[in-house]
């Protein structure tokens, strides 16, 4: 059977790492992943990480199963996070967290969950949205559907398109949306444009699925999360999925949660019980490493506001090489204008290449970029800039 397979073709993102890493330029320049660099081009482990590492490494004394929902204290940290530390969310018993390997684990669970557990056929994504997405929700037995999203012209949100695909989606399914730092776009609904999706939302009764996985990467944790705060103050239900691999930089240890809010404490305990099931069938419970992590991060003040400092210093960064990139465009005497750049938040922006002229970077330049013309800011420095810049000019 397995001799009559056609190769598959290589990952649309991941795929690029590994051609990134079999290029001999020594000037070549990844800015295809997400994941975050810092001013030398390294991709560090945060202090506070490697303290909570060394901690655990002294306290932990079994490597036994977890939970199928992962370490209760997580699950309570993740929604403090996720809804603010006193808010009704985060105190009561309405919402239920099970620690998945990765955001791409709690978007698995929640499609896995919708479509087995509450026969939901369709989600719909924005236009764009992450490649991944299409691929998991797919995988997960659902329909997929898009809404509009981004206007090409303006590299703005085209937020009328938006409310009006969004009520046209039938009731009964769901809806994917990015919390925060749209992946690819990086542009956001404003607070008050999220209280009118909200109320789309509820009034057609469609099921939100949000994506959070750059919490902390746009202004701010707090301001971040008020997309989830605006659409859970007016619908009763909805999955959240949380990734800890940008905001702790835990890439490589899985780290994410899906958060289900019900409208009772008897829903949500119900809703869990057939969620633990799609965990069972899946992976049958969470790895803990990256959790107990951010557990001890998250618990511990200390080592709270070096995290908060740290990610701090991650976001800035990245909106200083945003204005850094559009000042250098404009020096260079771009016959575009790349300002909009500087107005887009989190890891990515959409630059409006074509897919020839992101072959050519590659090609020619050994520059990566994902095919849809994403930019990973995060991988930009001001070492690489110039030629960058030179680069971009050369293909235009
Ligand atoms: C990305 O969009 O590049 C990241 O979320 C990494 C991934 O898994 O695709």
């Amino acid at each position: 059977m397995l001799e009559a397979l056609q190769m598959a073709p290589p990952d649309s993102i991941l795929g690029l790492s590994e051609a990134f890493k079999a290029d001999a330029n020594p000037s070549k320049i990844n800015l295809s992943v997400g994941v975050y660099k810092d001013k030398d081009g390294r991709t560090p482990i945060l202090g506070c990480v490697k303290e909570a590492e060394r901690r655990l490494l002294e306290s932990q004394t079994s490597k036994s199963y977890l939970a199928i929902t992962g370490i209760p204290e997580y699950g309570r940290q993740v929604r403090q996070l996720v809804f603010g530390a006193d808010h009704p969310l985060a105190v009561g018993e309405r919402a239920a967290t099970l620690q998945t390997p990765g955001g791409t684990g709690a978007c698995r669970v929640a499609g896995d969950f919708l479509s087995q557990k509450l026969g939901v056929r369709t989600i719909w994504c924005s236009k764009p949205t992450w490649a991944n997405h299409m691929g998991i929700f797919k995988a997960a037995g659902l329909a997929i559907q898009s809404y509009a999203y981004f206007d090409e012209d303006a590299f703005a949100l085209d937020f009328d398109a938006m409310l009006e695909s969004l009520k046209g989606i039938p009731s009964g399914d769901a809806v994917c949306l990015h919390a925060c730092c749209h992946n690819p776009s990086g542009v956001d609904p404003t607070i008050d444009q999220w209280g009118l999706v909200a109320e789309v939302l509820a009034e057609r009764k469609v099921l939100p699925v949000m994506d959070f996985a750059y919490q902390g990467f746009g202004e701010g944790l707090t301001e971040d999360a008020g997309g989830v705060a605006e659409v859970c103050s007016k619908v009763d239900e909805a999955l959240i999925c949380t990734s800890f691999s940008k905001n702790f930089g835990l890439y490589s240890e899985r780290t994410g949660a899906m958060t289900l809010v019900a409208g009772s404490e008897d829903a949500a305990r119900t809703a869990l019980s057939h969620a633990k099931i799609s965990v069972r069938t899946n992976y049958s419970n969470p790895p803990e490493h990256g959790g107990a992590i951010v557990t001890a991060v998250l618990s511990d003040e200390r080592l709270r506001d070096e995290w908060e400092a740290e990610l701090a210093q991650m976001r800035d960064r990245i909106n200083g090489m945003r204005r850094l990139f559009a000042d250098t465009m404009k020096a260079k005497n771009a016959p575009r204008d790349f300002s909009f750049i500087t107005r887009q938040r989190g890891m990515f922006s959409f630059s409006g290449l074509t897919a020839v002229q992101v072959d050519e970077l590659r090609n020619k330049h050994s520059i990566y970029i994902v095919g849809d013309g994403r930019i990973n800011v995060a991988g930009m420095t001001e070492a690489n800039m110039d030629r960058l810049c030179d680069a971009i000019l050369a293909v235009l």
